[in-house]
C-alpha cells in the first residue's frame, strides 16, 4: 500500500528530522513545519492524512493548535498525534481533551509505537505476501497432539541434512505455549514474545542470524515459542509480519509451527507460505476436522498443489487407512509416517532428532524422504 502524507510539527529540527527519517523509511511522505503557525498553514493547504505535533512549540501551544484544527472542517477529522517530551499525566489529559487522538511520550520506543499506530490507523502493516527471500513452509494441523511439532522439528533438521549448505530457521508460533524448545532442548530466555517486543527499527535481518541459537544436533536456528501462557499473552502480534519478513531476508528456509492455529495472526502467514505441511492422524474425528480445515484453506485461495499432507502414526488398529483418508479428504497423502511406539517420545525426551537416535528405523527413512520431498514441492510452488 502506498504511504501516507504526514505533517510533522516540531520546533526542534533534530527531533523533527529523526522522526521524519523513520516515517520515510515506513514509506510515508513527510511535510515539515517548524512552528504552530506554519503547521496551520500547511495543514489547511496540503490536507495531510495525519498530523504529528510536539505540544511544546516556539509560538503556539499544541493544545491551542489542536482546538484550531478540530474547529476547521478541513482538518476536523484528521488524526492528531502528540509526540511529546512531557511525561506528565496532566499534559496528556490536556492534550487529549483539546482534541488530540493519541499521546505518545518521546522515548526509545516512541518511533516504533508511532509507526505501529499509523499502520493501524491506515490499515497498513508489513505485508508478508511477497514471494521473495527464503522459502516459507508452515506446519499446520486441525487437531492437537497429532505430532505437528515433533514433525516440524525433525523434518526441518532433515531438510538441512539433505542440503547442508542451506540456512534454516524454525519458528514456534504455537500459542499460548510452544513445545519445540522442549523437543530440541532449548532453555534460553529469548523467544518469539521477547523478540516481538523489540523495536522493529533496531533489528536487521542479520540480527536474527547472529542471535538465534542453533540447538545441538538440530542444525537449524530456533526462534522458540512462548514458554508459558502468561508470557504468550504479551506477544506483540503487530510485529510478527516484520519479523517473518526479516527472517525470509536472511534464511533459505523459514519453517513455522502453527499448531492448530487459523487465526488473524496465522492466516496471512499461511496465505503467503510456499508450502503448507498438513499433519493429520488416521482417527475419524481428526480426518473430519482436517476436511473442514482443508475446505477453509481452499476457500481462502490456497491451491492443493501447495499442500503437503502427512498421515502420522499411520499403522494403528483404529481409524482410516491411507486410501480411505485420501478418499474422504479428496487429497493425496504424500507421506505416511508409521507409529514408533515409545521411541518417538524417547527421542523427544532426550532432545535428539529421531533420525539420529534411531537411524535405521523405518520412520527415520520416511522422515528423511519427506524432508527431501518437501524441499522439492516448496521449490516447485515457488517457481510456478
Ligand atoms: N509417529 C509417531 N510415533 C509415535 N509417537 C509419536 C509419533 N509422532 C508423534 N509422536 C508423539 O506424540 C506426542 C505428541 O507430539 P507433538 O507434541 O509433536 O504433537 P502436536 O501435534 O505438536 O501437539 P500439540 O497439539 O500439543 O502441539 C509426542 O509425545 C510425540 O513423541
Ligand atoms: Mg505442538
Amino acid at each position: 500500500m502506498a504511504g501516507k502524507k504526514i505533517l510533522l510539527i516540531d520546533s526542534d529540527v533534530a527531533s523533527r528530522n529523526f522522526v521524519a527519517r523513520a516515517l520515510q523509511q515506513a514509506q510515508h511522505i513527510v511535510l515539515h513545519a517548524s512552528s504552530g503557525k506554519e503547521g496551520l498553514i500547511f495543514a489547511w493547504r496540503d490536507r495531510p492524512d495525519a498530523i504529528i505535533i510536539e505540544p511544546v512549540l516556539a509560538d503556539l501551544k499544541g493544545e491551542e493548535l489542536a482546538v484550531k484544527f478540530r474547529q476547521d472542517p478541513r482538518t476536523a477529522n484528521i488524526p492528531l498525534i502528540a509526540l511529546s517530551n512531557d511525561t506528565t499525566i496532566l499534559r496528556r489529559k490536556q492534550c487529549l481533551d483539546a482534541g488530540f487522538s493519541e499521546y505518545i511520550v518521546k522515548s526509545g520506543q516512541a518511533v516504533a509505537i508511532l509507526i505501529g499506530l499509523l499502520n493501524r490507523l491506515f490499515g497498513m502493516g508489513p505485508s508478508i505476501t511477497d514471494k521473495q527471500g527464503g522459502i516459507l513452509i508452515v506446519f499446520l494441523s486441525s487437531k492437537g497432539g497429532v505430532g505437528t511439532s515433533s514433525l516440524c522439528a525433525n523434518i526441518a533438521m532433515n531438510m538441512l541434512v539433505s542440503q547442508p549448505e542451506a540456512k534454516a530457521v524454525v519458528v514456534d508460533m504455537v500459542l499460548p505455549i510452544g513445545s519445540i524448545a522442549s523437543i530440541v532442548g532449548y532453555s534460553e530466555e529469548q523467544n518469539l514474545v521477547t523478540i516481538s517486543d523489540l523495536d522493529p527499527q533496531e533489528t536487521s535481518p542479520d540480527y536474527f542470524k547472529e542471535n538465534l541459537a542453533v540447538p545441538k544436533d538440530w542444525r537449524f536456528h530456533l526462534l522458540a515459542g512462548s514458554p508459558d501462557p502468561e508470557t504468550g499473552n504479551h506477544l506483540k502480534s503487530a510485529n510478527i509480519g516484520d519479523i517473518i519478513n526479516k527472517l525470509r531476508a536472511s534464511f533459505d528456509y523459514v519453517i513455522i509451527d502453527l499448531g492448530r492455529s487459523l487465526s488473524k495472526i496465522s492466516l496471512p502467514i499461511i496465505e503467503s507460505a510456499d508450502l503448507i505441511t498438513l499433519v493429520l492422524s488416521s482417527e475419524i474425528s481428526t480426518i473430519t476436522l482436517t476436511k473442514t480445515t482443508l475446505a477453509y484453506l481452499i476457500q481462502k485461495g490456497i491451491k492443493q498443489s501447495s499442500i503437503y499432507s502427512i498421515l502420522n502414526r499411520a499403522v494403528g488398529l483404529e481409524g482410516m487407512s491411507k486410501p480411505e483418508a485420501e478418499k474422504e479428504l479428496g487429497l493425496e497423502i504424500k507421506t505416511a509416517l508409521p507409529y514408533m511406539g515409545g521411541s518417538f517420545s524417547f527421542a523427544n525426551n532426550q532432545h535428539a532428532p529421531v533420525t539420529l537416535k534411531f537411524p535405521n528405523d523405518t520412520a527415520s527413512m520416511v522422515l528423511r524422504e519427506a524432508a527431501k520431498q518437501i524441499i522439492e514441492q516448496a521449490r516447485k510452488t515457488r517457481s510456478s
